[in-house]
C-alpha cells in the first residue's frame, strides 16, 4: 500500500475515525476505502466470538486451548511457546484473524494476582525469552501478535484506575525488562498498553513509557494499541504514542478527537502521522494475511500437541515413590477436579475447547483399573458430608496397602482466580484439605499421590501427608490425557517452577502493598521481586524458583567460562549427564551472584537457561550465552544500563536453591556511585515478612513525591475515577449503582455469583473508571450522566444547602 496516496484519499473525518476500532474486534475500513482487519484473544488459544458483541466472553467458536502461560513457563522451553504459537496462528488464519492478542508477559509481583495464570514468571529473563519465541513463531506464520499488558500491571484490583508507583530501577530491571527482550528479539506487530497508571500517568497516555522508553530507547517500530477501554484523555494518548484505540469507544472518543482537531489542538501533520501509522501497521497486515488464509486445521493434531506440550510443563513437586504408578496397581481417584478439570482461567482468554477428555477416562484408556469418587464439589469450599463420607467409604472398601494408589485431585477452583479480581490468600478450598486429611488418616501415606491445579502459587502445607505431588498448573484442554502420560511414566515430568511457592502469604515481598482498597500501589519492595527477595533476605520458601523433580536424576559435571569479561558476548559451558534409568529432560539454569555490594542488588539473578533431553547415561554439554546486560544494573543517574565491575560467581543450578557448579569471573565495567546503604538502610536489614520500608524511605528511592489518590475528597473527582468511588459519594450515585447492579443480574440470568465472567463484569463496573465506561458501554452510559455523577460526588451538600437558603432569603 502506498500510504501517502491512501492518506490523500481519506477525508479528515475518516482519518480521525481510523484511530479507533470498529466494533469490538476490527479496525475501521474508512467507508470501504481500505481493508479492515480482525484481532482477537489470545494468548493460549483463539477466542473469536461467534457473534460480535461488546463484553461477550462466553460465546466463542471452538478452538484448541493450549497450556496457559503459567504452565507453559514451567517448561522452561521456548520451543513450547513457539509450537503453540504456530498452531494458534493456523487456527487464526482459518478464521481470518490477523492479530492474536498475546502473549502476556507481566511480572508476577504477588501470588495473589488473579491473572497470574496468563503471565509467565516472576523473572524477567525467563518471561522475556518465552514471549519472544511465541511472537517470532506466530509472526513467521504471517499472523500478528500483541504483547501485553504494558506495563506494571501486576494486580487486578482496581486495574482501571490504580497507580503503580515503581522506582525507575525496578521498572527498568524487573517490570519492563521482559517487554524489552521481546521487543528487541521479536518485534511484536503490536504492543498493548495496560489499564493502570504508572507513576501517575495512565499507560495509555504515558509518554515516558510509550515514546521515551519504547520507541526512543528500544527502537520499537510496531503499533501501540490500547487495552480494551484503557484510553483516558484520548488526545493526550495519541500525542504520547498510542496508535490505535480499541474497541470503538462507542463514538465518544472520535467526537473528542474531532473537537480537539477543530480547536486546533491536533494539527493536520499530526493527524496524517497517526492515521499513517494505522495504515502502515494494520492495513498492510490485512493485505499480507489475506493470501495466507487457511481453510482446514487439524484440530485432533492440535489436541495432541497441547497434550505433548503439557507433558513438558507439569512440575513434580514431591516424589517419595508414589509416582509413576505401575500398571499392576489399582487407582482410586478422589476429587471433582479429576472429572470437571480446571485447565484454563476465566476472562478474556477463556477458550471454547475443541476436545476434553478428563483424567478418569484418560487413566482408564491408559490401562488402569480406576474407581472414581467425587469427594467434594468444585462449586463450594464447604465440606459436603455425604460426598466426603462416600469417598472415605470407597477407600475403606477398596484400598489395599501397596497395591492401590490414591490419586487425590485438588487445587484452586474457578471462582478463586480470574481476570478482573485478585485472591486474598494462598489457601485452597477447605473441603479439599479436610478430605485429604481424613484420607491420609486411613491409608498408608506412601500410597497417596496428589495431582494439583491452579494458575498461581497456592498452599501446600499438607504436603507431609502425601508421598507425591504432580502440579499441572492450568494445563490446557489436554490436561487429562497429560495426567495419564505423567502418572503412568509414558512421559517423564520435566517442568520447573517459573515462580516461587511461598510458605505463607505474609512471607511474600509485596504483600503489605498489594491490592489496597485505593489507587496508590506502592512497589516498596523495588527490585526484590520473587526469588530476588527470598534469596537476598534468606526467607524460607515451600518450593524455590526453578525447582522441579524428575523420574530420573542428573549430574552436573563441568562448568567452563572465561576468567575475564571485557564487554564482548561470552559463552558458558556446562556438562550434564542422565544418571538414572529412564529418559528425561533437565533445565540447566545459569545464575550470577555478584560480590557483596554496597548498593541495592539481588544476591542472585537468572541470566540464562537451557533444557536438554537425555537418555539414560547420556551426557551433553550445553552452551549458554552471557553478555554485558547479564552483569548490568539500571543506573538511574545515567538513565541507562551499566555493566558493574567486580568479581562475580557464575552458578549452574537445578534451581535457585540447588547450585551444582560454580566458577568465578572478573567483570570489567563501570563503578556504581549510588551508595544506597546510607540512603536506604532499611533495605539492608532482614525483611522476613515482606519488604517494609517507610514511606519517606520509599519516596527517596522513588525520587519524587508519591501520589495520594487514597485521600480523594469532594472536589477531587473526575472522569478518571472509579465508578464505585464516585457513586459512593452521593445519594444519586448510590441509587445509580444499585440500578446497574440489578441490570447485571438480568444480563446473566441463572449465573452463580462465583462465576468468573459474572465476577469480572461486576468488578469491572465497580472499579472501572468513568471515561472507560462511557467509551465501552455501547452508548448505555453517556458522558452527560457521568458528568452529573462527578458533579454530585464533588458537591459539598451543606455548602450547597447554605447557598440555597441564602439565595432564598435574599
Ligand atoms: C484484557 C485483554 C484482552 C482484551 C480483549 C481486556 O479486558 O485485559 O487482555 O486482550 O480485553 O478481550
Amino acid at each position: 500500500m502506498n500510504i501517502e496516496q491512501t492518506l490523500k484519499n481519506l477525508t479528515t473525518d475518516e482519518k480521525i475515525r481510523l484511530l479507533t476500532g470498529d466494533g469490538a474486534w476490527h479496525t475501521y475500513d474508512c467507508n470501504g476505502k481500505i481493508p479492515k482487519i480482525c484481532m482477537t484473544d489470545g494468548p493460549h488459544g483463539l477466542r473469536k466470538v461467534a457473534v460480535e458483541k461488546h463484553g461477550d466472553i462466553e460465546n466463542s467458536i471452538p478452538a484448541t486451548c493450549f497450556p496457559t502461560a503459567c504452565a507453559a513457563a514451567s517448561s522452561w522451553n521456548p520451543e513450547v511457546t513457539a509450537a503453540m504459537a504456530t498452531a494458534i496462528a493456523q487456527e487464526a488464519k482459518k478464521e481470518n484473524v490477523a492479530i492474536v492478542l498475546g502473549p502476556g508477559t507481566n511480572i508476577k509481583r504477588s501470588p495473589l494476582c488473579g491473572r497470574n495464570f496468563e503471565y509467565y514468571s516472576e523473572d524477567p529473563l525467563l518471561a522475556g525469552k518465552l514471549a519472544s519465541s511465541f511472537i517470532n513463531s506466530m509472526q513467521k506464520e504471517g499472523v500478528g501478535t500483541s504483547l501485553k499488558h504494558f506495563a506494571a500491571n501486576s494486580q487486578e484490583t482496581r486495574r482501571m484506575t490504580s497507580n503503580s508507583e515503581v522506582d525507575e530501577r525496578a521498572l527498568r530491571e524487573i517490570y519492563l525488562a521482559a517487554f524489552e527482550t521481546a521487543v528487541k528479539e521479536a518485534n511484536p506487530t503490536t504492543l498493548m498498553c495496560s489499564y493502570n497508571r504508572i507513576n501517575g500517568e495512565f499507560a495509555s497516555n504515558n509518554k515516558h513509557l510509550l515514546t521515551e522508553i519504547l520507541r526512543d530507547d528500544w527502537g520499537y517500530n510496531g503499533a501501540v494499541v490500547s487495552d480494551w477501554g484503557a484510553t483516558n484523555d484520548v488526545v493526550k494518548c495519541f500525542k504520547s504514542g498510542l496508535n490505535l484505540e480499541m474497541p470503538d469507544g462507542s463514538g465518544f472518543h472520535t467526537k473528542e478527537l474531532k473537537k480537539a482537531y477543530e480547536r486546533g489542538e491536533i494539527t493536520d501533520a499530526e493527524l496524517d502521522k497517526w492515521a499513517g501509522a494505522v495504515l502502515k501497521n494494520f492495513t498492510e497486515l490485512a493485505e499480507r494475511s489475506d493470501g495466507a488464509t487457511l481453510t482446514e486445521v487439524d484440530f485432533k493434531a492440535h489436541n495432541d500437541l497441547a497434550r505433548r506440550l503439557e507433558d513438558e510443563c507439569a512440575v513434580l513437586l514431591k516424589n517419595d515413590g508414589a509416582l509413576p504408578v505401575s500398571k499392576d496397581r489399582d487407582i482410586i481417584i478422589i476429587g471433582e477436579l479429576a472429572d470437571n478439570m480446571r485447565f484454563q482461567g476465566g476472562g478474556s482468554s477463556h477458550i471454547n475447547a475443541t476436545f476434553k477428555k478428563n483424567a478418569i477416562e484418560s487413566l482408564q484408556d491408559a490401562g488402569y483399573t480406576v474407581i472414581y469418587t467425587k469427594g467434594y464439589s468444585n462449586d463450594t469450599d464447604v465440606t459436603d458430608t455425604a460426598l466426603a463420607k462416600e469417598a472415605i467409604d470407597t477407600v475403606l472398601k477398596n484400598y489395599q496397602r501397596n497395591r492401590t494408589t490414591i490419586l487425590f485431585f485438588l487445587g484452586l477452583t474457578e471462582s478463586y482466580e480470574g481476570e478482573g479480581y485478585d485472591r486474598t490468600d494462598i489457601n485452597i478450598p477447605g473441603n479439599q484439605t479436610e478430605l485429604l486429611e481424613a484420607i491420609s488418616g486411613i491409608v498408608d501415606q506412601k500410597d497417596i499421590a496428589v495431582v494439583s491445579f491452579g494458575g498461581a502459587p497456592m498452599d501446600f502445607s499438607w504436603e507431609d501427608k502425601v508421598s507425591s505431588i504432580l502440579h499441572m498448573y492450568l494445563g490446557g484442554q489436554a490436561v487429562g490425557e497429560s495426567v495419564a502420560d505423567l502418572v503412568s511414566g509414558v512421559a517423564n515430568p520435566s517442568g520447573k517452577l517459573a515462580e516461587t511457592m511461598p510458605l505463607e502469604i505474609k512471607h511474600t515481598p509485596a504483600h503489605r502493598y498489594f491490592a489496597a482498597p485505593h489507587d496508590d500501589v506502592e512497589y516498596r519492595e523495588s527490585i526484590f521481586v520473587g526469588y530476588r527477595y527470598y534469596e537476598t533476605y534468606n526467607v524460607p520458601v515451600r518450593y524455590p524458583f526453578g525447582y522441579g523433580l524428575s523420574y530420573t536424576t542428573f549430574a552436573y559435571t563441568d562448568i567452563k567460562a572465561p576468567e575475564v569479561f571485557e564487554g564482548n558476548d561470552i559463552e558458558v559451558q556446562v556438562t550434564v549427564k542422565n544418571t538414572g534409568t529412564v529418559a528425561g529432560a533437565e533445565t540447566i539454569q545459569l545464575y550470577i551472584l555478584p560480590d557483596k555490594e554496597n548498593f541495592l542488588r539481588s544476591a542472585i539473578e537468572l541470566k540464562g537457561f537451557k533444557k536438554v533431553f537425555l537418555n539414560p547415561d547420556e551426557e551433553k554439554t550445553v552452551t549458554i550465552p552471557l553478555n554485558a546486560r547479564s552483569f548490568s544494573v539500571f543506573d538511574v543517574d545515567k538513565n541507562s544500563f551499566a555493566t558493574i565491575a567486580g568479581v562475580y560467581t557464575i552458578a549452574a543450578a537445578a534451581s535457585v536453591r540447588d547450585i551444582r557448579l560454580k566458577t568465578q569471573i572478573v567483570v570489567q565495567g563501570d563503578k556504581y556511585f549510588r551508595d544506597e546503604r546510607d540512603l536506604f538502610p532499611d533495605y539492608f536489614k532482614p525483611q522476613p515478612d515482606g519488604m517494609d520500608i517507610s514511606r519517606e524511605q520509599f519516596e527517596a528511592l522513588y525520587g519524587r513525591p508519591l501520589t495520594n489518590f487514597r485521600n480523594r475528597r469532594r472536589g477531587d473527582f473526575d472522569l478518571t475515577c472509579a465508578l464505585g468511588d464516585v457513586t459512593r459519594k452521593s445519594l444519586f450515585g448510590r441509587i445509580f449503582r444499585l440500578i446497574l447492579n440489578i441490570a447485571i443480574g438480568f444480563m446473566f440470568p441463572g449465573k452463580k455469583k462465583t462465576d468468573p465472567s459474572f465476577k469480572m463484569l461486576k468488578m469491572g463496573l465497580e472499579e472501572g473508571n468513568l471515561e472507560g465506561l462511557i467509551a465501552n458501554s455501547g452508548g448505555m452510559i453517556s458522558k452527560k450522566l457521568c458528568d452529573v455523577l462527578v458533579l454530585n460526588a464533588n458537591r459539598h451538600y451543606l455548602k450547597a444547602l447554605a447557598r440555597f437558603f441564602a439565595k432564598k432569603e435574599a
